[in-house]
C-alpha cells in the first residue's frame, strides 16, 4: 500500500523542504512554497532504470541510438538529427501556440513511414483530434496513429502494444488516482512524468510530453520537469501572427543553438527552410531607421530587419521600448550613442522592433540596432543593399562576431552588395566588405550619401 507524506514544494523551481518557509533558498522567490501530499510508491514504480550490471564504457552497445528521422526537416534540425529511441522530450509553450498541431503533424508524418504512434489525448476528445487531423489533410496513413483518451499514466503505460512513439498531450492533464491533488498540481505532474520516463527508458520507446506555461510562467509544472527529461523544446512566436519558432532549451543528444522556423497556415505547420529571404520585407525601399542585420541562429544564418523609431520628448524621462531585443541592451546602446557619438538621447523616446517576431539574443546585432536608432534621429537611410553585424563595446569599438564568413557568404548569396562589420578576414570577393573599428566610422559608412 502506498504511504502518504507531507512535504513543502516551491511552485517556482520545484525545490522541496521538510518545513514551510517564506522564501525559497533555491530560487530566492518569496511566498512560493506550498504544502503537498506525496505518495511513496513501492520501489518498482520509482526506479527509473531497470537494474543492470556495471560494464566498461567501450563494451556498451549504443547501436540502438540510431535516430528516428521525423520527416519534418526543421523538427529534426532542432532535435539534432532525429528522435533518439527511449528519449523523453518536453515540448512546452503558451496555450494556443500550436503544440498539439505540430505533434499531430509529426505523428501523421511518421505514420507515413509505417511507424505506430500512440497519442494520449488528455485534454481533447478523440473526435476533436480527428477534426484537426482532417484539417492537416494528411490522413492517408492515419490508421497508424492510435488515439487514447485517458488520464491515468499507470493505465497508459500498461498498454503493451507495438508502438514506436508516445505523445502525451498534456502532462498537466495526467492524474495518478492515488495522489490526493488535482491535475496540473506539481506532485501530479512530477509523478506522471516519472512514470512516462521510466516507461521510455525500459521499453526504448521515445515519449513526447506537452507542457503548458502561461505568459508569466506561473504554472510551474513543466518547469520543474526540465532536469528530468532528455530534451526540452520551446515553441514560441506571436500567437496572433503566423511565424512559430521551435527552440531547443536542453538537449542531451545535440546542440541547443538551432531553431526550427515554421509558418502556421490553415493546414498546420509549414516549414520555412530559408528564413532569411522570408524575413526581409519590401526590399528596394529606403527608410530612415531600418537596417538589415546579418544574424545567425545555430549553424544557420538568419537575416532580419531591425526597425527603430525615435520621437522627440520634452518632458524628460525618455522611454525605451524593445521588441525582439533585450531591453537592457537597448539602454546600453542608447548610452553608447550618447557618449561616444554625440547624440542627445535624453531628448528622444526610442522604440526598436525586430520584424517578424524573431527574438535576437546575439550581441552581434548591436551595430545594426545602433545604426537604426541613429538613422531615425538623423533621418538618414541605409541603402537596401547593405547589411550590418558586429558587437559594440562600451567605448564604441566594434568587435568581431562569431562565424563572420558564414554571414558574409549568405549576404552575397542573397544579393547584398555591402557588408559593414568589424575587422574580419574573408575570402569572399563577390561582396564589398567594409571593415570598421568604431561606431563613428561605421555610421559614416552606413549613411554615405
Ligand atoms: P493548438 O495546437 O491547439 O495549440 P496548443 O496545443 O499549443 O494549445 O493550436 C491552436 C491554434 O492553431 C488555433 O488558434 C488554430 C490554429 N491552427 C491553424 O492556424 N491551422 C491549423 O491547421 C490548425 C490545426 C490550427
Ligand atoms: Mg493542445
Amino acid at each position: 500500500m502506498a504511504k502518504k507524506k507531507k512535504i513543502y514544494v516551491c511552485k517556482s523551481c520545484g525545490h522541496e523542504y521538510p518545513k514551510w518557509q517564506g522564501r525559497c533558498d533555491n530560487c530566492g522567490e518569496w511566498n512560493t512554497i506550498i504544502e503537498q501530499i506525496v505518495v511513496q510508491r513501492n520501489s518498482s514504480n520509482t526506479a527509473i532504470l531497470a537494474p543492470s550490471e556495471p560494464q566498461s564504457l567501450d563494451s556498451i552497445d549504443s547501436s540502438e541510438k540510431c535516430r528516428i528521422q521525423t520527416g519534418i526537416g526543421e523538427f529534426d534540425r532542432v532535435l539534432g538529427g532525429g528522435i533518439i529511441p527511449g528519449s523523453v522530450t518536453l515540448l512546452f509553450g503558451e496555450p494556443g501556440i500550436g503544440k498539439s498541431t505540430i505533434l499531430l503533424q509529426l505523428a501523421l508524418k511518421l505514420a507515413e513511414s509505417g511507424k505506430k504512434i500512440l497519442y494520449i489525448a488528455g485534454e481533447e476528445s478523440a473526435g476533436q483530434i480527428k477534426l484537426r487531423g482532417e484539417r492537416l489533410g494528411n490522413m492517408e496513413y492515419a490508421r497508424n496513429v492510435i488515439i487514447l483518451a485517458e488520464n491515468n499514466p499507470d493505465e497508459i503505460v500498461r498498454i503493451k502494444r507495438d508502438i514506436d512513439l508516445v505523445i502525451v498531450d498534456s502532462i498537466q492533464s495526467m492524474t495518478c488516482p492515488d495522489i490526493p491533488s488535482t491535475a496540473g498540481n506539481i506532485t501530479q505532474v512530477r509523478q506522471a512524468a516519472a512514470i512516462f520516463i521510466q516507461f521510455a527508458k525500459e521499453n526504448r520507446i521515445p515519449v513526447f510530453l506537452v507542457g503548458h506555461i502561461t505568459k508569466s510562467g506561473v504554472v510551474a509544472g513543466p518547469k520543474i520537469l526540465e532536469h528530468a527529461v532528455d530534451v526540452v523544446l520551446y515553441l514560441e512566436g506571436d500567437s496572433k501572427g503566423e511565424l512559430r519558432f521551435l527552440r531547443g532549451k536542453k538537449n542531451r543528444y545535440g546542440s541547443t543553438g538551432e531553431i526550427g522556423v515554421f509558418k502556421m497556415v490553415n493546414k498546420g505547420f509549414k516549414e520555412i527552410t530559408n528564413p532569411s529571404s522570408e524575413f526581409i520585407s519590401h526590399r528596394n525601399k529606403q527608410v530612415p531607421g531600418r537596417v538589415i542585420y546579418a544574424g545567425l541562429e545555430g549553424q544557420r544564418p538568419l537575416f532580419v530587419e531591425i526597425q527603430a523609431l525615435t520621437a522627440q520628448n520634452s518632458y524628460g524621462n525618455p522611454q525605451r521600448v524593445a521588441h525582439g531585443i533585450d531591453y537592457k541592451r537597448l539602454m546600453i546602446l542608447s548610452a553608447i550613442l550618447e557618449s561616444r557619438a554625440g547624440f542627445s538621447m535624453y531628448n528622444y523616446d526610442v522604440f526598436v522592433n525586430v520584424v517578424s517576431g524573431v527574438k535576437i539574443s546575439e550581441p552581434a546585432s548591436d551595430l545594426a540596432v545602433l545604426t537604426a536608432i541613429a538613422g531615425s534621429i538623423r533621418e538618414m537611410a541605409v541603402d537596401d543593399h547593405t547589411i550590418m553585424f558586429g558587437e559594440v563595446g562600451l567605448t564604441g569599438e566594434i568587435r568581431q562576431s562569431p562565424r563572420a564568413e558564414a554571414r558574409i557568404n549568405e549576404a552575397s548569396r542573397l544579393g547584398f552588395k555591402r557588408v559593414i562589420t568589424s575587422k574580419v578576414t574573408t575570402k569572399n570577393k563577390s561582396i564589398e566588405v567594409i571593415k570598421v573599428d568604431d561606431i563613428l566610422t561605421a555610421l559614416n559608412k552606413a549613411f554615405r550619401e
